[in-house]
């Protein structure tokens, strides 16, 4: 599993659990990007069959995640935003290195820590929120989020030494944690 180095502080939740209507639209940008980065993963790794189903297996489920955000806000009246840069997995991604292997390896690893850190957060709006749908909504989201890091550490650990792996998951959580901890909090994931 993956440790994460900075810890997103409460306040962050509290702030979002207070205004979720304006927390949505960017959640469900979000799941709508993980769906199209799984798929992105089939078109890169056409090759690699174990690797292809789990891709298509997560692209529908984070498909299906955005479904549900959308249908939350729709019910809130409340509509899609124009696509966004999401500055924090733009500068995730400026640590991937190249050479076929290593940018294979990489790809994982920060798919891995994106999706802990979104595990993180959804859990800490999840504790933040009182009880109700949405309360338990945000419960089932952190669950989902947690397998999907496992998952991706998984097959890095399949296609890869596993000290060589823990090595790079290190490094690359290092920089995650200085990326994370320069950007504004703000109502939104990242
Ligand atoms: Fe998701
Ligand atoms: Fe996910």
């Amino acid at each position: 599993m993956i440790e994460l180095k900075f810890k997103t502080p409460a306040v962050w939740a509290e702030n979002i659990a207070n205004a979720i209507g304006v927390f949505l639209p960017d959640h469900a940008a979000a799941e709508r990007k993980a769906s199209s980065m799984a798929l992105g993963m089939v078109a890169h790794y056409p090759d690699k069959p174990e690797l292809v189903s789990a891709m298509i297996d997560l692209a529908l489920e984070e498909l299906s995640h955005f479904r549900s955000v959308v249908k939350l806000m729709h019910e809130r009246g409340l509509s899609l935003l124009p696509d966004e840069k999401d500055q924090y997995v733009n500068a995730l991604r400026r640590n991937i290195r190249n050479g076929k292997l290593h940018y294979f390896m990489d790809r994982l690893l920060i798919a891995g820590i994106v999706e802990a850190r979104g595990a993180e957060r959804f859990g800490l709006i999840a504790e933040a929120l009182p009880a109700g749908e949405m309360k338990r909504f945000y419960q089932s989201i952190t669950r989902s989020e947690l397998m999907h890091e496992g998952l991706f550490v998984q097959l890095a650990e399949k296609y890869f030494d596993l000290a060589e792996v823990r090595t790079r998951l290190d490094e690359l959580l290092t920089a995650e944690a200085a990326i994370v901890s320069e950007l504004p909090l703000r109502l939104a994931l990242h």
